[in-house]
């Protein structure tokens, strides 16, 4: 039997998980609420609260899982994309633990982690899928061959999703993270109220700056007629914005099914929580024939269950990492 532990650190979000032969035993996730007053994540802030959270979010994940450090056949860590002082807490502890207990260390890709939570608990999709990543750094369309194969086919030429729920957001005057606050209000409000203008992008890509610019103007335009314009519109003005978003991203996701010929598509990473996109990919599934998967709210997030996953895989193809690995800020997909 293989154990394996696994630690994420790559934004603001510290969590440790053991894996056992492909099945995760425990997974904690400790949030770092330092960052709400600065309504964004400040990088040092968040390698500091890293710093303070790995032992304590280490130790309870191994004793949720009932192993002892002695137990552990691997270690693996994030090794980026992602803030590169946050990645590098966690990559120095796993380095140190693989270190002193003479066991593998694995480097594994925080955007693959993402697409490979499908495969934590069933349902599981079959390759090749089509996935929709869309986390707060990226939004990218990949066509999945393998668990360790896989195939960019789209990506954002700016922002990402979750950038532009976090902007829209923050002019709303809503805290850090506003994605899942837009996404509660939407839900009360009418998403036919206002509409917005949006670039069309290349190819199978994705572009939000167009339609960030947009909400931005009819804002400002609405609150210098009437300043009470967000209070009293706030549920509208969360519906439309989510809308938008969403057109926006099922739009590609279609045109990559249909242009490619794959029905199998799941979506993945921060983003995949929300609640008109997971609909949408659902009602997507009625009228297109699709089989959809989409992934438990604990595991759409950031959390090191999916880096377990995906260490679990290529611990068993044996790409292990060597003890000079060190984490990058852009590490590439294909790396
Ligand atoms: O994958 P993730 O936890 O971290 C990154 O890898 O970036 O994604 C975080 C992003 C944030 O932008 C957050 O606002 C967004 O996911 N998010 C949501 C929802 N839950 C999280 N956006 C819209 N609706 C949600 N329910
Ligand atoms: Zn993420």
């Amino acid at each position: 039997m293989t154990v394996i532990l696994a630690i994420e650190s790559s934004c603001d979000d510290t969590s440790a998980a053991v894996i056992a032969n492909g099945q995760v035993m425990s997974n904690v996730v400790a949030g770092q609420p330092v960052h709400e007053a600065w309504g964004g994540v400040v990088p040092e802030l968040a390698s500091r609260a890293h710093q303070q959270n790995i032992v304590p979010v280490v130790e309870k994940a191994l004793r949720d899982a009932g192993v002892q450090k002695s137990d552990l056949g691997a270690i693996a860590f994030t090794n980026g994309p992602g803030l590169l002082g946050a990645l590098l807490v966690g990559a120095s502890f796993a380095k140190t633990m693989a270190l002193s207990l003479k066991v593998p260390l694995l480097a594994v890709h925080h955007m693959r982690a993402h697409i490979l939570a499908h495969f934590i608990e069933g349902p599981k999709p079959a390759f090749p899928f089509l996935c929709l990543t869309v986390s707060g750094g990226h939004t990218q369309l990949v066509v999945v061959k393998d668990y360790l194969q896989m195939e960019i086919v789209g990506q954002t030429q700016d922002d990402a999703a979750g950038e532009a729920f976090d902007k829209t957001a923050k002019l709303l005057g809503l805290p850090y993270p506003g994605g899942p606050l837009i996404d509660r209000h939407a839900q009360k409000g009418n998403p036919e109220a206002f509409s917005f203008a949006r670039i069309k992008p290349r190819g199978l890509d994705f572009s939000f700056s167009g339609i960030k610019t947009s909400i931005l103007y009819f804002l400002r335009d609405k609150v210098k007629e009437n300043p009470g314009f967000i209070a009293e519109n706030l549920y509208d003005i969360c519906a439309s914005v989510q809308k938008a978003l969403v057109d926006i991203l099922m739009e590609q996701l279609l045109n990559a099914s249909r242009q490619l010929g794959i029905k199998e598509v799941a979506i993945a990473g921060g983003v995949s929580a929300n609640s008109g996109l997971r609909q949408a990919v659902q009602q997507a599934a009625g009228t297109h024939g699709w089989r959809v998967y989409v992934p438990a709210f604990k595991y759409c997030t950031d959390n090191a269950a999916m880096i377990a996953i995906a260490a679990h895989y290529q611990y068993q193809a044996g790409q292990f990492a060597s003890l000079d690995a060190s984490p990058s800020p852009r590490a590439p997909f294909n790396g």
